[in-house]
């Protein structure tokens, strides 16, 4: 893979935590420095089209990161945005159900509890495997379920639901199945419309190396359909150049007949939108596939070069639907003088539920992983 160049990482470290965040490549600094800019010398903002060109490049991007068409995409500030504006979106009736996964991270699940008020019944089901089958879904789907919604690649494990399955379960009964891609978009490859889902929510920040408080939601048509919008924003509907008008008549505004009337507000959102769009289209550019080949080469060398009697690598479930991400228990000592150990060697991972988790990405060199190996090894 040869596109560390694209990336301004320290030298001395090995930042192998892109599940957290990913680097932002040094092409999307400059794109945030000439933003800057246009903030410094506002005149720049005056240029026809200006509040325009930056979403309208970022949604392009996204077309072409999940082969999508643009009026599928909703620009977010985060993952949260998407399942919100389906949980709040959707005419839910007393005794309406959802079903969620106990262990998924509380962005999945905190949409649908907050319900309850509405005498909306949250199932959170405990996987047997850290992630829910639709074996293990199928005898609590009722004609009540009105949404299935999980992560893809689980943030706590790194194993991936079946989407086909799940997806065919939630056809079948008319439930809309929303799947929280954050943990995998960038990394995996995916194009939503080739699977049965209805809503793909992420953040941008991970596996896109966008900045912190971007993301996106693609509606699949049913989903489009099914949930409402609550606003009516300008900038949805208008440019900033229809200001010019002598008069504009309001009455006649209607949100767009597309996923954009779901936009965040100030779409236009300069600073972060303009890295994003940059940071999606070099991976894009890259190639998922070539990524994700890159990424699970780099976990198996890892996996290959651990000591055994120091650490107990998790299963990361079925070889042909897996993710890069690992997850390593300390042996014979505690996390906290693993992490130690790690930190020392300047090995940038994560701690989660009790465990190491290790997420390479296309920026990872086999070098790097060789020097992890030794830090883990304690050699
Ligand atoms: C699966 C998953 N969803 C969401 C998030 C956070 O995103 P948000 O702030 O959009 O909820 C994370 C990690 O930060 C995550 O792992």
């Amino acid at each position: 893979m040869d596109v560390r160049a694209e990336f301004d990482l320290p030298i001395d470290r090995v930042w192998l935590n892109a599940s957290h965040q990913g680097p932002l490549p040094t092409q999307a600094a400059a794109a945030v420095a000439e933003m800057v800019r246009w903030k410094q010398q506002p005149h720049h903002l005056m240029a026809p089209g200006a509040f325009n060109e930056v979403p309208d490049r970022l949604r392009s991007v996204l077309t072409r990161l999940l082969s999508v068409s643009a009026d599928e995409l909703v620009l977010a500030n985060s993952s949260s945005y998407g399942l919100h504006l389906v949980a709040n979106g959707l005419d839910f009736r007393p005794g309406d159900e959802v079903i969620v996964a106990r262990n998924d991270f509380p962005s999945d699940v905190l949409p649908w509890t907050r319900l309850r008020h509405k005498g909306v019944v949250t199932k959170q089901l405990q996987p047997h495997r850290q992630v829910l089958t639709p074996a293990e879904i199928a005898p609590e789907i009722t004609p009540r379920t009105r949404v299935v919604c999980l992560t893809w690649v689980h943030s706590l494990s790194g194993r991936m639901i079946d989407l086909d399955g799940i997806g065919q379960l939630c056809l079948d009964n008319d439930a809309l199945f929303v799947v929280n891609g954050s943990q995998g978009v960038g990394g995996i490859p995916i194009n939503p419309g080739d699977h049965p889902i209805d809503v793909l929510t992420s953040v941008g920040f991970k596996y896109l190396c966008g900045p912190y408080g971007t993301g996106f939601c693609w509606l699949s048509p049913r989903a489009l359909d099914r949930v409402t919008t609550t606003k009516l924003y300008w900038l949805n509907s208008l440019s900033a150049d229809d200001l010019a008008a002598e008069e504009l008549d309001l009455d006649s505004i209607e949100a767009p007949d597309s996923a954009r009337r779901h936009d965040v507000f100030g779409t236009a959102n300069f600073f972060n939108f303009a890295a994003f769009a940059t940071s999606a289209d070099l991976v894009t550019r890259t190639g998922i596939e070539r990524i994700h080949a890159h990424n699970l080469d780099l976990s198996e060398r890892l996996v290959s070069g651990i000591d055994r009697r120091r650490y107990e690598v998790q299963d990361r479930g079925d070889p042909k639907n897996s993710s890069a991400v690992l997850f390593l228990r300390p042996l014979g000592r505690s996390l906290e003088d693993a992490a130690r150990e790690l930190a020392d060697a300047r090995v940038d991972v994560a701690r989660r539920r009790g465990m190491i988790r290790v997420a390479p990405h296309f920026y990872n060199r086999p070098d790097e992983i060789d020097w992890a190996i030794a830090a883990f090894n304690g050699a």
